[in-house]
């Protein structure tokens, strides 16, 4: 199976699971929520999570419960990014941005209620992990909360905001990318593999596989703002640059940007090597993420 079709049979699996678990939409927020996590979007998150699982032959019965709380985490994060006092984007996964089909107020909310069902879900079943223990379903919703907070996810978010229109360096540019987008990947394939049951030593490779993976794809998040087709994304393209982002195309140029893809993702697939057949579905998601035009 390669990396999209892996994809999309996740996919059907996560969104059956978030259909009957949301609300229905019997009133504005209901229908908020439903109408920016059913827009489209690859599931890439989940489908981390799942990967990674399988990679450690785990059998746990709620990964997919766990895995759908980072899409939910993953599309408030996409909500409020596209605010008018954050990115400014009015169009998202192929429609109209939540401020612009609800109004400011409500898309706020909405993403609040995006990020506390997460916890909410993740924390209704009493053992989320192979070992049946409630320690690490602690541990896990730990994680989670860790990877999408003040030093991850939103910690990187604030960093990308102050650093519009100022000279950084690479190093800081890296560090941007690392949080904002690479703590939700790490914080995916390590929830995955600690519900399989993971060493400290699979765990560690995983987490060096995550990092690679997560600031491969927000380099080439960058690199398609720049060559990509609004279209085929879903969102605006060049908005970076009118922005004054610091991206990697601006510091490095297209070509160099692209390598650094390549050599990332080539260090991410090593890490699996210990792990065999099972990591295939990882090693899927490292090579759709490469060439992805979406
Ligand atoms: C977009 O993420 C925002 C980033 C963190 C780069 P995705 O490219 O995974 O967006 P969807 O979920 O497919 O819409
Ligand atoms: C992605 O940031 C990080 C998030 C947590 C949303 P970007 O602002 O670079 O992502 P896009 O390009 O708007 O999807
Ligand atoms: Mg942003
Ligand atoms: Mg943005």
């Amino acid at each position: 199976m390669d990396g999209a079709e892996f994809l999309s049979a996740q996919r059907e699996k996560i969104d059956r699971f978030l259909d009957t678990t949301l609300p229905p939409p019997d009133n504005t927020l209901h229908e908020a929520m439903r109408y920016s996590l059913f827009a489209g979007g690859k599931r890439l998150r989940p489908g981390l999570a799942i990967a990674a699982h399988e990679a450690v032959e785990g059998t746990s019965p709620d990964i997919i419960r766990v895995a759908s709380t980072l899409e939910l985490i993953h599309t408030y994060s996409l909500i409020h990014d596209d605010l008018p006092a954050m990115d400014d984007d009015d169009y998202r996964r192929g429609k109209p941005s939540s401020h612009k089909a609800f109004g400011e107020a409500i898309a706020i909310l909405t993403g609040d209620a995006l990020l506390t069902l997460a916890f909410e879900i993740a924390s209704q079943s009493r053992a989320l992990a192979n070992d049946n223990s409630e320690k690490t379903s602690l541990h896990i919703i730990n994680e989670l909360a860790k990877g999408s907070g003040s030093f991850g996810m939103v910690g990187g978010q604030a960093i990308d905001i102050e650093s519009e229109g100022i000279t950084i360096d690479a190093k800081q540019l890296e560090h941007i990318h690392k949080h904002k987008t690479g703590k939700l990947f790490c914080a995916a394939v390590r929830i995955g593999a600690l519900m399989g049951g993971a060493t400290a030593v699979q765990l560690d490779l995983l987490t060096r596989y995550s990092e690679n993976i997560g600031l491969a794809f927000q380099i080439n998040d960058d690199i398609l703002n720049v060559v990509g087709a609004r279209t085929e994304l879903g969102k605006a393209i060049n908005s970076d640059a009118a922005r004054g982002k610091p991206t990697y195309p601006v510091f490095f140029g297209v070509d160099s940007s692209r390598n650094q893809v390549e050599e990332l993702t080539k260090q991410a697939i090593q890490y699996l090597e210990p792990f065999g057949l099972p990591a295939n579905s990882l090693r899927a998601i490292a090579t759709f993420q490469l060439s992805r035009t979406s």
